[in-house]
């Protein structure tokens, strides 16, 4: 596991947009494993502006999100489909029929999750991006006495829902379910990104990366991984 603290988040962004921007241009067809939340946005723009500037194209890669609620349409403003189209593939060359996320209002869930695996498994990820939830949560990935290994439905957690309430008008808004890669589809990508930002995660960062390794903090599996490059602001890095 490498470990990068970065004094600002810009330089954080400007950091991991390198990362990515380099791996496609040494490699125009990577798959590209993709997170929403507010840890990526920064990093989505140093990517779009790099774009604009000429200096990267995206016609050929594959992305894949880590996951999307159940229930909500594409437009909906709070899915993570209209997440990405907001801030990155709305903005970007990226062909509309190789940017996937899992499909939320698929009629049979179970059957979704099955072609989103076999999906994966014809495209493995060059590289994974990941932020952490405040309980230690990667994609959809809640605390439990078990965790998935494949795509699969989660019922959301109450700290996940209040955390994501911020987005929604009421609490009752937020969707109760998502479809999530599962945590040994994740472990499957060469190369995973953790990003911390900001000093609430850095308690849970501490627990992750130097904690035991347990299903209570999913993010703490990581560190069975054998290529984890892990970037923090100063604020997220504070005990590591
Ligand atoms: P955040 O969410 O980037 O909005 O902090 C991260 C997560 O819950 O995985």
């Amino acid at each position: 596991m490498i470990i990068r603290k970065f004094d600002s988040r810009e330089e954080l962004d400007s950091y991991a947009a390198q990362y990515f921007i380099y791996i496609i241009q040494t490699k125009p067809t990577a798959t590209l494993g993709l997170a929403t939340g507010s840890t990526p946005i920064g990093i989505y723009e140093k990517m779009v502006e790099r774009y604009r500037g000429g200096e990267v194209s995206f016609a050929q890669i594959t992305t894949f999100n880590l996951d999307e609620y159940v229930g909500l349409q594409p437009q909906n403003e709070q899915s993570y489909a209209y997440f990405m189209n907001r801030h990155l593939f709305g903005h970007i060359d990226l062909p509309d029929n190789r940017a996937f996320l899992p499909n939320g209002m698929a009629a049979d869930l179970a059957a979704e999750c099955s072609r989103y695996d076999a999906m994966l498994a014809a495209q493995p990820i060059d590289v994974q991006l990941l932020g952490i939830g405040h309980n230690g949560h990667i994609g959809f990935n809640e605390p439990d006495r078990t965790l998935h290994g494949g795509t699969h439905v989660v019922e959301l957690k109450r700290e996940t829902l209040e955390a994501n309430a911020r987005f929604f008008a009421s609490m009752d808004e937020v969707p109760k379910q998502a479809i999530t890669m599962g945590v040994g589809s994740i472990l499957k990508a060469r190369t995973i990104m953790l990003v911390g930002k900001g000093a609430d995660k850095a308690d849970i960062m501490k627990q992750a990366l130097t904690g035991p390794i347990t299903t209570d903090c999913p993010a703490s599996l990581l560190q069975t991984h054998a290529n984890v490059l892990v970037l923090l602001d100063r604020e997220a890095g504070r005990y590591v």
